[in-house]
């Protein structure tokens, strides 16, 4: 099995191929994911709330995700395993890229960093340096002291053309994916229609490029944690791990998942 590649990301969404891609934290579930057609997988600082049980993803380090990455990446053979940038570590584009470096090295094939605004600037510094870049807009969870919670971003007309500015300009500036979280379904398909990049949404609905999912929330793992609109429990119609993960691909691939029960109108 070939590596996906990052220009292979580019080629899959002009063939209308759907990318899957779910979080990661560790190298047995990294192998089962591979193995059962998962394209892209995602070290997200959501690791601080699903696996070290904080309320936020703040408190995450880079050491933190260094090591996650280190720990998945000895389990992938062929998905494009991507790694965030953890609260601040990207809030110069020094600090950034000596946090990219390192996760590179700890066996990301790219990384994700949230917001636009001066982080444009941080997109333009690493993608100049070789270091493949995944934007991430919508609800960015590192924002959430701003925001005072997780809630769906651009329902208003001014917020979503905003979104759909910073949509382009993180483009611009080098970004070569997009996660969209948490924003009308309709507004994640304009955004996808007009992008000159590939995006993958998490409760933005069917109509972008590819779909990622938490880990935890594919397997019904919710404890007392919130469970939002856009989570769906893939484990009980899949009856194993590795059937989870296949009937998450098959969903998405066809486009099945998001369906409306999933997505914010
Ligand atoms: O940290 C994470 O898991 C993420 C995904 C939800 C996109 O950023
Ligand atoms: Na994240």
């Amino acid at each position: 099995r070939k590596p996906l590649t990052v220009p292979a990301l580019s080629e899959a969404r002009r063939g209308g191929h759907k990318l899957a891609m779910l979080t990661v934290y560790d190298a047995g579930f990294a192998r089962v994911f591979d193995d059962n057609g998962i394209d892209l997988l995602l070290v997200g600082d959501s690791l601080g709330m699903v696996v070290q049980g904080h309320d936020s993803t703040l408190p995450v380090t880079v050491d933190d995700i260094a090591y996650h990455t280190t720990c998945a990446a000895r389990g992938v053979t062929r998905a494009l395993l991507v790694a965030d940038l953890p609260f601040q570590a990207d809030a110069t584009p020094e600090r950034a890229l000596d946090a990219a470096t390192r996760l590179l090295q700890a066996g990301a094939g790219m990384v994700k960093l949230e917001g636009a605004g001066h982080k444009l600037d941080v997109i333009r510094f690493l993608a100049e340096r070789e270091i493949p870049v995944c934007a991430h807009l919508g609800l960015t969870p590192q924002s959430v002291l701003r925001l005072g919670g997780y809630q769906v971003q651009g329902r208003e007309d001014e917020a979503a053309r905003g979104l759909r500015a910073d949509a382009a300009a993180v483009a611009d500036a080098g970004a070569t994916l997009l996660v969209l979280e948490c924003v009308p379904s309709s507004l994640a398909q304009a955004i996808t229609a007009e992008s000159s990049i590939p995006t993958i949404g998490i409760g933005a609905g069917p109509h972008c490029d590819g779909q990622v999912l938490v880990l935890h929330d594919v397997l019904g793992l919710h404890g007392s944690h919130r469970r939002p609109k856009f989570v769906k429990d893939f484990l009980a119609e899949g009856g194993s791990v590795a059937g989870a993960v296949q009937a998450f691909v098959a969903a998405v691939r066809d486009g099945s998942f998001p369906d409306e029960a999933h997505s914010y109108a």
